[in-house]
Formats: C-alpha cells, structure tokens, sequence
C-alpha cells in the first residue's frame, strides 16, 4: 500500500500541522476548507512555522521546497486522487459522518479514511462509510509540529494491513506510533483528562492556588506545562466537550466535568485561545492566575 499523496479535513490547528508535517516529510498534500479565509490562515500559521524550523536549521529541505507541496482546496474533488485522509474538522459526529460519507463517492475506494478525534467514536464514524475495513484513528498532539506522538486506532472492522500502512505513515511523519484500540479517549486522554480534572478539584477544594498546583506538577514531576496551563493551551471548551463524550461512554466521576470547568465554559473563557481561562493573557508573555 503505497501513499504518496495525502488530503487533510480542516486547516485549523491541527489539520494545518498534519499537513506541514506531511508536507515536510515528502508527501503531497491537499488541504479541504470549507472558505479560502480558513485555508490563509492556516497557511499562515504554516509558514510561520515553517520559518521557525529552517531558522534553527531543522529543516532538510528550503522551505519554499515543503510549500510548494501543500495546496488548498475548496472542493472535495481536488481529494479525488489522495491515498489517504485525515479529518481534523469540528469535534461533532454529525459533521464528521456526513463529510466522510459525502467524501466516500468522490475518494479512490482504495484510499485510507483516518480521523484524528480525541473522543468521538472511529467505529461510528467509520460506519456512515461504505469503507469502515478502511478507516482508522489518528490522533496528533498540540502543537502538531513539535509533539511526537500520533495514536494510531484500530477498530473492531479495521482490515489488519491497513492499519499497519497506517501505523508506517505515522512513522514516516518522523512521529512515534502507538498502537491503541477505539476506545474513548485511546491511552492519552484516557489517562490525562482525569488528571486535569483532579487538578481542577484540587484547586476547588483549596488543596493549593493554580500557579502552586502548575509549579508542582512541572517541578515535581517533570512535566513541560502544570495542569492549569496545560488546561488553557489544550482549550477549556474542547476539554469540557471530551469529558462529556467520555463520561456518556463510561459514567465514571473521575471524567465528570467539575463545576469550575463548567462556569469558565459558559463564561467563554476557553483559555489562551479568548485570552482568558485559569489564567489571564492580557500579556500574553507574562500570564496570571484569574480571580476564581
Ligand atoms: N512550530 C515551530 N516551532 C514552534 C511551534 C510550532 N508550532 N510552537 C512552538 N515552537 C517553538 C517556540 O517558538 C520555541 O522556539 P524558541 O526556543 O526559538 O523560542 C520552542 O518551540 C519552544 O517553545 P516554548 O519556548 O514556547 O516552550 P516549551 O519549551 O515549553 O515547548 C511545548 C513548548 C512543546 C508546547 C511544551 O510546552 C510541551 O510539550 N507542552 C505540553 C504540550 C502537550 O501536552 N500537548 C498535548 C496536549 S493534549 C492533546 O493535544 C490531545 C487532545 O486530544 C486534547
């Protein structure tokens, strides 16, 4: 199974990282916005990036060699021709059956369908198609570019060979592989959203203030970001909307949402994204806590 040539649902945050780093590790891609609007500004976030990887000379290639790759797309025929595609649209199940079985008339039938959700479920959305032996899960990490890790989920109808092409792609993106099974949440989120809330009922129980609970996780575990800072960069609205898609399938209170999370949802205060959340970013250099 050969992929040369790879089409991406979405140029936001994530679908724009699938597709530099696919971009940048040789392959052609298509990029399928609903509005050229969206398409520049990924785009532009590419090339930012893009930049700050030739500036610290990590980039095999000149940048302009890697751009000339990526192309946008408005219409899904430019898909036509991919041998794989990887959805990174709105986490809504709605949307993303109706995209892939819109998608499954136009696509080459022997093209690989991937979806890079944190909670919704593959095997459903693989059934809205008429290839679900040919769909599976591949779940990036923020910010794409620079995370190593890629999830790669298999579900009770994924064909064996597939999936192994799919877990090889991964590999040639300069990622690490991890073979996980449809299960909400796979291995990262299964483990890290009960994390993050504890964080939040620790702080709401007074057990310490959100830049002591950040400074201890970072110190005394060694973690990159606390869990309050973690909680803003990941988004308080995408988190809240996995701990309800993980509480549905489990009905565990270690994935209910605290009542904190909540308010600062319904206040639309989603992190660094709206420039407040457990913390404030009106200098964004400098963060501090919010008055909760
Ligand atoms: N492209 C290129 N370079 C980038 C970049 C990007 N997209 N983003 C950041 N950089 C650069 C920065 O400019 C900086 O460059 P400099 O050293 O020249 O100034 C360098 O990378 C390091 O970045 P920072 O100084 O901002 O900070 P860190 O050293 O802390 O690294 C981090 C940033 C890699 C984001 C690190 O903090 C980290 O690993 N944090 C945890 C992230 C994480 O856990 N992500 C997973 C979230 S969960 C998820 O995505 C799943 C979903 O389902 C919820």
């Amino acid at each position: 199974m050969q992929i040369k040539k790879v089409g991406v649902l979405g140029c936001g945050l994530m679908g724009s990282g699938i597709a530099q780093v696919s971009a940048t590790a040789g392959y052609d891609v298509v990029v399928l916005e609903q509005d050229q609007k969206f398409l520049d500004k990924g785009f532009a976030g590419i090339d930012k990036s893009l930049a700050k990887f030739a500036e610290k000379g990590k980039l095999k290639e000149p940048v302009e060699t890697v751009r000339a790759r990526l192309k946008g797309a408005t219409t899904r025929e430019a898909l036509a021709d991919c041998d794989i595609i990887i959805e990174a649209i709105i986490e809504n199940v709605d949307e993303k059956k109706k995209t892939f079985s819109a998608l499954d008339a136009t696509v080459k039938k022997d093209a690989i369908f991937a979806s890079n959700t944190s909670s919704i479920s593959i095997t459903e959305v693989a059934a809205s198609t008429k290839r679900p032996d040919r769909f599976v899960g591949l779940h990036f990490f923020n910010p794409v570019p620079l995370m190593q890790l890629v999830e790669v989920v298999r579900t009770i109808a994924t064909n064996d060979q597939v999936f192994e092409a799919a877990y090889e792609f991964g590999k040639s993106l300069g990622k690490v592989p991890v073979r996980t099974s449809d299960k909400t949440g796979f291995i990262v989120n299964r483990l890290l959203v009960p994390y993050m809330l504890d964080a939040i009922r620790a702080f709401e129980e007074g057990v310490g203030s959100i830049p002591d609970i950040d400074n201890a996780m970072k110190l005394g575990c060694g973690y990159p970001m606390g869990p309050f800072t973690l909680l803003d960069f990941v988004g308080l609205d995408t988190t809240y909307y996995i701990t309800h898609v993980m509480f549905e399938e489990f009905k565990e209170r270690r994935f209910a949402s605290p009542p904190l999370l909540k308010r600062l949802v319904m206040a639309g205060w989603y992190g660094r994204k709206t420039g407040k959340g457990f913390y404030d970013y009106a200098d964004p250099a400098n963060p501090v806590p919010s008055r909760l």
